[in-house]
């Protein structure tokens, strides 16, 4: 990593199209750290100001929202257009305190086996201008949530017990996180796996954005950015009928008659898989009917012959796809 600060700027208007005379600082040139820029990646304007805050005056932004909505990407985008260099680690079921911390490990020096501490992403993102996201947030384990506890105090000192040292975090790294719940739990039923997080812990992010799905015409927007052939008007038409049944399936979610909804990346995955098999309705049970309880798929089957116009053989068996 050749720069430690930033040393450059650019404006929130022409970088994020942003209605607001906010310069943030960048760096001039990329490392191999920070994410490609993705050209058709559209943003959100509430969540781009939080997050241009989180990088500007160095809150921490934990961006809340629905699975699929963009989250993720949309915080690595911003580190893209900033170049600022940026490192994600899920925290799902599988990673453990050490992953995080660090462990002592042996290794060969001139023929010797010595044991040596080996220090986990934490400590090597906080030494450096990285922003780190922590994405799953609220799919942490205890002990992986009680190191980032004492990350997230005021002044952000990471101590390292059996090291007896304390690290002070660059006045460049940033942290963020993204979840699926504020804390609350599985309490819809959607997320297993997601922890109810104790209070305090959600009262140290200094900033909460919520992610949720975009209005139709910015989502048609990024599924023909993303699937070229359906570019064409015929093609919007039919992007716009796919989103239709995306909302109907949210909507019904919302009032408790859908126990799953239709996220804008599967919504991509649909629109992309109409082009691997040339034909909407296998793409469509492929891509969601046959993630979904066969109870519901009746009304499911009904939102698309709504939509689209279209029977769809909805009593077909899952194994029967290729037909
Ligand atoms: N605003 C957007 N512009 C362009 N692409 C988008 C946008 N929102 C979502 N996408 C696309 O949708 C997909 C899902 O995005 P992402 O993985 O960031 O979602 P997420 O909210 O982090 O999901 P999860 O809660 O499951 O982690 C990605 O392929 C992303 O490129
Ligand atoms: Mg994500």
């Amino acid at each position: 990593m050749t720069l430690t600060h930033p040393d450059t700027t650019v404006t929130a208007r022409e970088a994020f199209g942003l209605d607001t005379d906010l310069v943030v600082p960048s760096f001039n040139e990329p490392d191999e750290h920070v994410p490609d820029i993705d050209a058709d990646y559209r943003f959100n304007p509430d969540v781009t100001r939080a997050l241009l805050a989180g990088f500007t005056r160095n809150r921490r932004v934990l961006v809340q929202g629905l699975h699929g909505t963009g989250k993720s990407t949309h915080i690595e985008q911003v580190a893209a257009r900033l170049n600022w260099p940026c490192v994600r680690i899920n925290l799902d079921g599988h990673i453990s305190r050490l992953d995080l911390v660090g462990r002592d490990a042996v290794v060969v020096r001139e023929g010797q086996q010595v044991t040596e501490f080996q220090e986990g992403v934490i400590p090597w993102a906080m030494q450096r201008p990285v922003a780190l996201v922590l994405d799953e947030y609220d799919a942490g384990r205890p002990d992986v949530m009680f190191v980032l506890q004492r990350l997230l105090e005021r002044d952000g000192k990471l101590t390292l017990t059996d090291q007896n040292r304390v690290l002070a975090p660059h006045p460049s790294f940033r942290l963020f996180a993204t979840a699926n719940t504020v804390g609350l739990g599985n309490l819809n039923g959607l997320y297993h796996g997601a922890q109810r997080l104790n209070h305090a812990q959600i009262d140290r992010w200094n900033i909460v954005a919520a992610l949720n799905h975009l209005p139709a015409d910015d989502e048609i927007a990024i599924v023909q950015a993303r699937v070229p052939h359906l570019r064409d008007q015929a093609g919007r038409d039919l992007v716009s009928s796919m989103v239709a049944v995306a909302d109907l399936t949210r909507r019904a979610f919302r009032v408790g008659d859908l126990s799953v909804l239709m996220s804008p990346r599967t919504v991509i995955s649909w629109a992309e898989n109409v082009e691997v098999f040339g034909d909407t309705a296998l793409a469509f049970r492929l891509s969601f009917l046959n993630k979904c309880d066969e109870a519901e798929r009746p009304l499911i089957a009904e939102y698309f012959q709504r939509c689209l116009d279209h029977e769809l053989d909805e009593s077909a068996t899952e194994l029967d796809t290729a037909a």
